[in-house]
């Protein structure tokens, strides 16, 4: 049975681990890494480190944090903000769901995700040396129902069958936990790139009960960022006159400055900014930017983005009904919790320093590897309670919105109701994001109040919804799966599916053709090589021979439309043929040197030391064989 790699798709980086041995184990990417960059410049199909490498020169086809829009509606507030701010051009796909536009092709959030998803299988393949078709794949545990359908979707684009979602937080608990024996409370805090979760568990002897879960998927490290590039960019402008915002490349070096900037001073207490030729000046001189940012500068200019992160975390300990001081152990997940006003603020409000045994990068992809053990029956004894991070409801009479399943209830729950689904916190209906509306019709008429519809909430375990209802009066059932606007058809991932698996095909062969290509250049340089330097010895016939061989490989070498097997097929004829050549030069060459030999045999030890003392050695070796005989 081929096995199921459990995989955390981050804004910033993605990460897949696999259980091997009877432990998690992190599989590194093709170019030798733990993390893979989630940046895809789609148009070339270039995926992870390969696409960061140009995303400089190339900022309007590079597409990075993509999961900031997964799931989200054009509309939304947060897709406006990340609008302005994202270099690559943000556009209404189908359904009026968020989508990016690179050069004239559109592509949906899922099909971008998947890319970097069909690396990460690809690269678990090249490890594991077998086929690779299933997977855990963590989301952030305040995603809503569209952000996780879309989640699912973009793994079976990518060729996976996801198994199960799971919870960030959750997955971190359940790395940190896995032995532990005794029962404690702890708290995840998880500060990403793009988003923050805070879960409160009961851990211990292989039972993970989620307490509660908060968060905001729009708080991250990539508004950290932005707000040194606001600073940046608005002293630019002071020293300057130049307003360096509408500068989409000028934009994408700062960016990268900032980031940088902002990770040094995790760990020194300032950073020098330096960017050369960033922009003209007025008068066409070339333009430095040169600042310098202090700790606390950045502290200061974050201040709100910490502190914004007490929110979700005062609520999650609320609802679990837990104090600060109940909390045995803090862990800290996502590459943000490196910074050290992070750890103060979560050391100041629990009253302890936070949890160091955990790799913050890695942590909860080790968690997904071990879900994925627990569901092929690898790891024994691990029971996973989780929580529904939202309040579902539905609207009643007057446009109120009337809860069904409080958020932060253990999943799978389901209690029977009535119609309009929505999802959210607030207290009118019109203020909670719509899941989908029910015409349940058939319903023969009577009076008003006495039909009653019984609606089902099931939340499967990956914390999509699916409803169905039945009219209680005729018995009459239909179940009716909420999709939710925002998401793909089963025909478009079907048709996304086979444009990636395509792509796939496509790419290797491009990859077989360009190492035969490569192969045959290097026979064909080989070859002219030895020709060059031994080609006098051979006869004319067989030069020609020789030389035909390399003129056919060259030739077919040139042509873009030569496949990968005719590739080899020559190069292998060259090579072939030119080991005649090499038995042919290393014959003359031993007969020449046994001629030189005779002539020359007098000089022998005047020779150079080296030649003398190989010549000893293999006497040496002789010696002892014959004292062998003597004996
Ligand atoms: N030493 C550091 N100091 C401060 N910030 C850091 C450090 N190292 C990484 N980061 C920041 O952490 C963020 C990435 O974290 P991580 O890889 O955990 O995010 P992610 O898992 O991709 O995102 P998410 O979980 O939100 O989807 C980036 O914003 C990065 O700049
Ligand atoms: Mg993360």
């Amino acid at each position: 049975m081929s096995k199921t790699i459990g995989i955390d798709l981050g804004t910033t980086n993605s990460v897949v681990a696999v259980m091997e041995g009877g432990s998690p184990k992190v599989i590194p990417s093709s170019e030798g890494k733990n993390t893979v960059p989630s940046i895809v410049e789609p148009a070339k199909n270039l995926v992870g480190e390969v696409a960061k490498r140009q995303m400089i020169l190339n900022p309007t086809n590079t597409v990075y944090s993509i999961k900031r829009l997964m799931g989200r509606k054009i509309s939304d507030r947060q897709v406006e903000k990340t609008k302005k701010l994202a270099p690559y051009a943000i556009v209404a796909g189908k359904n009026n769901a968020a989508a990016v536009k690179i050069g004239a092709k559109t592509y949906t959030p899922e099909e971008i995700s998947a890319k970097i998803l069909q690396k990460l299988k690809t690269d678990a393949e090249a490890y594991l040396g077998e086929k690779v078709d299933k997977a855990v794949i963590t989301v952030p545990a305040y995603f809503d129902d569209a952000q996780r359908q879309a989640t699912k979707q973009a793994g079976e684009i990518a060729g996976l069958t996801v198994e199960r979602i799971i919870n960030e937080p959750t997955a971190a608990s359940l790395a940190y936990g896995l032995d532990k024996k005794t029962n404690q409370t702890i708290a995840v805090y998880d500060l990403g790139g793009g988003t923050f979760d805070i879960s409160v568990l009961e851990v211990g002897d292989g039972v993970f009960e989620v307490k509660a879960t908060g968060g905001d998927t729009f708080l991250g490290g990539d508004d950290f960022d932005h707000k040194i590039i606001e600073w940046i960019t608005s002293e630019f402008k002071k020293d300057n006159g130049i307003d360096l915002t509408s500068d989409k490349q000028a934009l994408q070096r700062i960016r990268d400055a900032a980031e940088r900037a902002k990770i040094e001073l995790s760990s020194s207490q300032d950073s020098e900014i330096n960017q050369p030729f960033i922009t003209q000046g007025k008068d066409g001189q070339p333009l430095h930017l040169t600042m310098k940012l202090t700790r606390a500068k950045l502290e200061e200019l974050v201040d709100d983005l910490v502190q914004r992160t007490l929110g979700p975390v005062k609520a999650a300990l609320k609802d679990a009904k837990v104090e600060p001081k109940d909390i045995h152990e803090v862990v800290l997940v996502g590459g943000m919790t490196r910074m050290p006003r992070i750890q103060k603020l979560v050391k100041d409000y629990f009253g302890r320093d936070p949890h160091k045994g955990v790799n913050p990068d890695e942590v909860v992809a080790v968690g997904a590897a071990i879900q994925a053990g627990v569901l092929a029956g690898d790891v024994k004894d691990v029971l996973l309670l989780d929580v529904t991070p939202l309040t579902l409801g539905l609207e009643t009479l007057g446009g109120v919105r009337t809860p069904l399943i409080d958020r932060n209830t253990t999943i799978p729950n389901q209690p029977q109701v009535e119609i309009h689904i929505l999802q959210g916190e607030r207290e009118m209906a019109e203020g909670n994001k719509t899941l989908g509306r029910f015409v349940l019709d058939g319903i023969p008429s009577a009076p008003r109040g006495t039909p009653q519809i019984e609606v089902t909430f099931d939340i499967d375990s990956n914390g999509i919804l699916n409803v169905s209802a039945k009219d209680k009066g005729t018995g009459k059932e239909q179940k009716i799966t909420i999709k939710n606007a925002t998401n793909l058809s089963d025909e478009e991932v079907e048709k996304m599916k086979a444009e990636a698996a395509a792509h796939a095909d496509e790419d290797k062969q491009k990859k077989e053709r360009i190492e035969a290509k490569n192969q045959a250049d290097a026979a064909v340089f080989e070859v002219e090589k030895q020709l060059k330097e031994h080609g006098d010895k051979l006869d004319k016939k067989d030069k020609e021979a020789i030389e035909e061989k390399v003129k056919t490989l060259k030739d077919l070498a040139g042509k873009d439309a030569a496949s990968a097997p005719d590739l080899k097929k020559a190069t292998e004829e060259l090579l072939t043929a030119s080991q005649k050549l090499g038995e042919i030069v290393y014959k003359k060459t031993e007969e020449e040197a046994a001629k030189a030999e005779g002539t020359k045999s007098d000089n022998k030890k005047s020779d150079s030391s080296s030649e003398a003392s190989a010549k000893d050695d293999k006497k040496g070796a002789d010696v002892e064989e014959g004292e062998v005989v003597e004996e």
